[in-house]
């Protein structure tokens, strides 16, 4: 019977999950190789935005079922399950992931591990991964020990990371042994509603579910914004053709978002790090569309700013541009890769004064870029302001009207990069507005 579970790496996966096993009523240990994070963790102070978890942290610390520690050994007598949730970064000069971290992690795990239980990795790896670590794990630990390894990917979404833990679209396990499917089967059983999918697999393709997932997601993004790209020179309406798209219930209207592109700390370096993966496999040509997709996305950024120079009369130097929003998207502090942030440092270095307003992101956003001026009110941001920018779709900004920045900008001039803005409105109120993915009459 499962009832202790570890969680090795408490970054956003490993502290999200931690919380969410709590949740699920087992006594949970986090273990993290920094002891300021897990002093922090253990008063239920995150080092990031997410809402709710805050407070699950807090309420199961409470309780006594979840606690912090830097020290592993902690884990090895005690925990019948231990799930692996450390980074896998992009590895400097490559587009390849990093793999250290989850090796430490499973090599020092075996090395602590004195009671049978499984181990089960939740990072996004390169396929063949689990293979390899099944293989040192068996090397590492201990001979009159039982230990396994499974590979249980993670789908969750920033910003709805505790619901996405508690109520999964779907549980994907890959093991080797039809007694770890049981014990996982056991320890989500709180979390599986009767329609929740469950399928358990072999290890690659449990691996290769998760990269295909955001490859998938990615791609669509990108296949509207090149839509984009055509309805800005010929004509036409990229919402409606993206609500029409999305009417085909073979399509879906998800995903179809045509705006700045997509960032974040996973999609673009996952799709990176599978171009990588298959390029090792000898493969390059099965995944070339990826870079083509990547490409699109980032013209997408480039977009937004000759957009702005255009309607600037071609030329930023010296122009007031208030940016609104550097997160990568909302209900997140995550300017990782964030296309908004890149917009307004691009801004910037052509030449614009550029005042920075975003409801969470704008301490994490300084550490980046420094030299923007990030302000603490809509109003501040956009104050004398000769463009403001929408780059991220916070609901703040998506309730926006022309009267709430009447009086406030020098001059009414307003480009909505997330398409989320009634057009004829902000027309009817005498602006000169455009949307990315729209034909801009000048
Ligand atoms: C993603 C995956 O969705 C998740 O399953 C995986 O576990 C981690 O990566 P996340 O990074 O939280 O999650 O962000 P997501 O909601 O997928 O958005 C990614 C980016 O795509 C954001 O920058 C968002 O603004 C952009 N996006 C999304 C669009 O530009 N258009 C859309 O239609 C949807």
């Amino acid at each position: 019977m499962v009832k202790n579970i570890s969680v090795i790496g408490t970054g956003y996966l490993g502290a999200t999950h931690a919380a969410g096993m709590a949740e699920l009523g087992f006594d949970v240990l986090g273990v993290d190789v920094d002891p300021e994070k897990i002093e922090k963790l253990s008063r239920g102070d995150l080092p990031f935005h997410e809402p709710g978890l805050p407070e699950l942290i807090r309420r199961h610390v409470d309780s006594g079922r979840l606690r912090f520690t830097a020290d592993i050994s902690e884990a090895g007598d005690w925990a019948d399950v231990h799930f692996v949730a450390v980074g896998t970064p992009q590895l400097p000069g490559s587009n390849g992931a990093d793999m250290t971290f989850v090796d430490a992690a499973v090599t020092d795990l075996a090395r602590v591990i004195s009671k049978d239980s499984l181990v089960v990795g939740k990072s996004t790896v390169p396929v063949g991964t689990a293979r390899r670590l099944s293989r040192l794990l068996a090397e590492q630990s201990r001979q009159d020990v039982d230990v396994a390894l499974a590979w249980n990917p993670e789908f969750l979404r920033e910003g709805l990371a505790v619901q996405d833990t508690l109520r999964p679209d779907r549980l994907v396990v890959g093991t080797e042994r039809p007694e770890d499917v049981d014990t996982l089967r056991e320890v989500y059983a709180e979390a599986l509603g009767r329609e929740t999918p469950w399928i358990a697999t072999d290890f690659e393709t449990a691996e290769l579910v998760k990269v295909a997932a955001n490859a998938f997601l990615a791609t669509k993004i990108s296949f509207i914004n090149a839509f984009s790209e055509v309805t800005e020179t010929v004509g036409g309406d990229i919402r409606t053709l993206a609500d029409a798209l999305g009417h085909d219930t073979r399509i879906g209207r998800k995903f179809l978002n045509a705006g700045v592109g997509f960032g974040g700390g996973c999609l673009p370096k996952d799709i990176r790090a599978l171009q990588s993966r298959v390029s090792e496999l000898g493969l390059d040509h099965t995944m070339r569309f990826l870079s083509e997709m990547d490409q699109i996305n980032l013209r997408r950024r480039e977009r937004a700013v000759t957009l702005s120079e255009q309607m600037l009369g071609g030329d930023l130097e010296g122009r007031r541009v208030a940016v609104l929003g550097v997160t990568f998207k909302p209900l997140s502090d995550d300017v990782r890769d964030s296309p908004g942030l890149d917009v307004a440092n691009r801004l910037y270095v052509a030449g614009a004064h550029v005042a920075v307003y975003d409801p969470e992101g704008s301490a994490n956003a300084a550490k980046r870029f420094p030299r923007l001026d990030y302000c603490d009110t809509l109003a501040e941001a956009v104050g004398s302001a000769d463009l403001v920018v929408l780059t991220t779709e916070w609901d703040e900004f998506k309730a926006l009207t022309p009267a709430d920045l009447e009086g406030l900008v020098a001059q009414r001039r307003f480009l909505d990069a997330r398409n989320v803005l009634s057009s004829a409105q902000w027309k009817d109120a005498g602006w000169d507005f455009a949307q990315l993915g729209r034909f801009y009459e000048g």
